[in-house]
């Protein structure tokens, strides 16, 4: 019997490698899909612009595909590599660059820059400022900035954990796998997700992701990846916004267009240049 091949990889903190990139490029295109008419909106109002974190292109690929000009980046090159073969699967041209938002430097300027569902992943606070300030560099006078994030209370698994007596149970125990799913090579993939750690002091949660793949029934490899989040709420955001020096700074509810209310999951902040 093959033997499964073992990866332990912890790349600053983020899951999107190895098998979680195949797992988003392959099932994850349908995700939340009312955010992509959302953001779709606004790049259409200012072109050229950039999606930060554009993962394996659920976004990206659909606005080069309408023929908008996007460029994407994201600190994953597997998630990069994914993206890019889709886009030339479909001969579309588009420029993608492997960088960690706190270190976006690019030769173009845009005038409508987002990033979704990426914010606080897999850095420090001080790093997500420098991220927001190093978008405000990336951007034209007058461009926007959307950058949205899942609001602390929004998950009810995780909510509990930021109390002391509930926290003194983690790690949580390995689950079950999630029901495998046939990918386009034949293979099978299953993944399954557990908190690690709740520092409310911090804000910041940690998960752990163990993803295997299958072959006709043998395991084929198997990796384990940690992702950290800073959790965020819309004051702190807005503050933070302001000493990265963008003005006219609005809330909106989750990807909706309407002001935000206390039962939004999401939040997106949209802030001008
Ligand atoms: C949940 S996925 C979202 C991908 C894409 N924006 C979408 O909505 O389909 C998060 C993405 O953020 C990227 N990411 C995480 N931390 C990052 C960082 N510090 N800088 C840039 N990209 C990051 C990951 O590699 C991953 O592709």
């Amino acid at each position: 019997m093959m033997q499964p091949v073992t990866r332990e990889i912890a790349l600053g903190s983020t899951w999107h490698h190895g098998l979680i990139a195949k797992w988003w490029a392959e099932f994850n295109d349908d995700f939340r899909p009312h955010e992509v008419p959302y953001f779709q909106r606004y790049v259409e109002q200012g072109e050229p612009a950039l999606e930060v974190a554009c993962g394996t292109g659920r976004l990206l690929i659909p606005y080069v595909r309408a023929g908008l000009d996007v460029d994407g980046c994201d600190v994953s090159a597997d998630m990069v590599a994914c993206c890019r073969e889709k886009a030339e699967r479909e001969g579309l041209p588009v420029s993608l660059f492997v960088q960690p938002m706190h270190e976006l430097d690019l030769p173009r300027r845009y005038r409508t820059i987002y990033v979704c569902g990426a914010f606080g992943l897999g850095s420090t606070r001080e790093q997500d400022l420098e991220a927001l300030r190093r978008f405000h560099r990336h951007l034209e006078h007058d461009g926007t900035l959307l950058v949205d994030i899942e609001v602390p209370y929004a998950d009810k698994q995780l909510w509990p954990y930021w109390l002391k007596g509930e926290r003194s149970s983690l790690p949580e125990p390995a689950g079950r796998p999630q029901k495998r799913r046939r990918a386009s090579d034949g293979t099978d993939l299953g993944l399954r997700s557990r908190i690690v750690d709740v520092d409310p002091l911090a804000q910041r949660v940690s998960y752990e992701m163990h993803a295997e793949q299958w072959r006709d029934g043998v395991l084929e490899a198997e990796e384990t990846h940690l992702l950290t989040i800073n959790m965020y709420f819309k004051e702190e955001l807005l503050t933070m916004l302001e000493r990265a020096a963008f003005t006219d700074v609005i809330v909106e509810g989750d990807h909706n267009d309407s002001a935000p209310t206390r039962d939004d999951d999401f939040l997106v902040f949209v802030a001008r240049k």
